[in-house]
């Protein structure tokens, strides 16, 4: 078990299975390739189950491949050691999947044109999702309680260091930095033809017009049993089944025992969470950092 972060370009990230090696090369070296799919998320919006859609569209509803090859395998996570190393061997056109802040994003996206889904989540279940994650994980120092976390979340990276003086191991913040700056950045792309804005909150309440909509963006035609494949396999109830989607099987070196990404899968759970006082407070520092976005654009608002 580790305590603290790797720290790579002033954000904080997990120590285990990443480094700064890994994230400079990843960040600066990739190529992305016109013929690639890249699914972008904050962590903890939802991503594990769009990567799983993905591949069920991929295979036109057939199963062997999600239940045969461990989810970090279909689509490698590109800024890890592991998933870089993996996409940089694989041919033709690939599935990748990425956390990383627009800003720290290799520059090849912007000049090609592979298609980009970026997910987000409602901002308060992301941080419930994400306190329950760091209590059941190894990757960063793991919080004493919600109230603690959701101090961490607010503050997301460690901007005040410099203010501080502070060394940044010495400030506990959140991996990836900032849910509002994340969000922010990638906004940043949502007019472009090969950029698909996606929320887990329209995956909940229709998950079946939301994979019609991801299909079309992909150029993807299913037939109606294909895409009732594609809906019954990536449900949280199936997936919360298979071995390879849901983490149990990931070492232990990662997690404690029993660990799966599919928890509870469901929107509102904050509610069951928040004080009126934190509901309040969280609300006020969202409207300050998200000001200035349309109406409509934000299902959770
Ligand atoms: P909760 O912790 O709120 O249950 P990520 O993949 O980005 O780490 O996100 C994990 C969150 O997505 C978890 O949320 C998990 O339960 C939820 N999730 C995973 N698979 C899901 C599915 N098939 N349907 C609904 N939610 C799912």
């Amino acid at each position: 078990m580790t305590d603290g972060y790797l720290w790579f370009e002033g954000l904080p990230f997990p120590r285990v299975g990443w480094s700064c090696e890994g994230l400079k090369e990843a960040c600066t070296k990739f190529v992305i390739k016109d013929e690639d799919t890249v699914m972008v998320s904050y962590p903890k919006s939802g991503s594990h189950w769009v990567i799983e859609i993905l591949c069920l569209i991929h295979s036109k509803g057939d199963t062997k491949w999600i239940q045969s090859v461990p989810i970090w395998e279909c689509a490698p996570w590109l800024e890890t050691d592991v998933g870089y190393k993996m996409l940089n061997e694989r041919e033709g056109p690939r599935l990748l999947a990425s956390h990383l802040p627009f800003h720290l994003f290799p520059k090849s996206l912007f000049t090609s044109k592979a298609k980009v889904i970026y997910l987000m989540r409602s901002p308060k279940d992301v941080l419930v999702s994400g306190y329950y994650h760091r209590t059941v994980t190894k990757l960063t120092k793991n919080p004493e309680s919600l109230e603690q976390y959701f101090q961490w979340f607010l503050e997301g990276n460690a901007s005040v260091l410099a203010v501080c003086n502070l060394h940044p191991c010495a400030y506990p913040a959140v991996s990836y930095g900032s849910w509002f700056e994340h969000v922010r950045g990638w906004m940043s792309m949502r007019d472009r033809e090969n950029v698909l804005l996606l929320s887990y909150e329209e995956l909940q309440k229709d998950p079946r017009s939301t994979i019609e909509r991801i299909c079309q963006f992909l150029g993807k035609k299913l037939d109606p049993e294909e895409l009732d494949s594609v809906l019954k396999n990536s449900s949280f109830q199936v997936m919360n089944q298979n071995k390879m989607s849901n983490f149990e099987i990931l070492s232990e070196t990662f997690t404690t025992k029993n660990f799966k990404i599919t928890r509870k899968g469901i929107c509102g759970d904050w509610k069951n969470h928040f004080t009126v006082a934190q509901a309040e407070a969280f609300d006020k520092f969202y409207q300050e950092k998200m000001a200035g976005f349309p109406k409509g654009l934000f299902p959770w608002e």
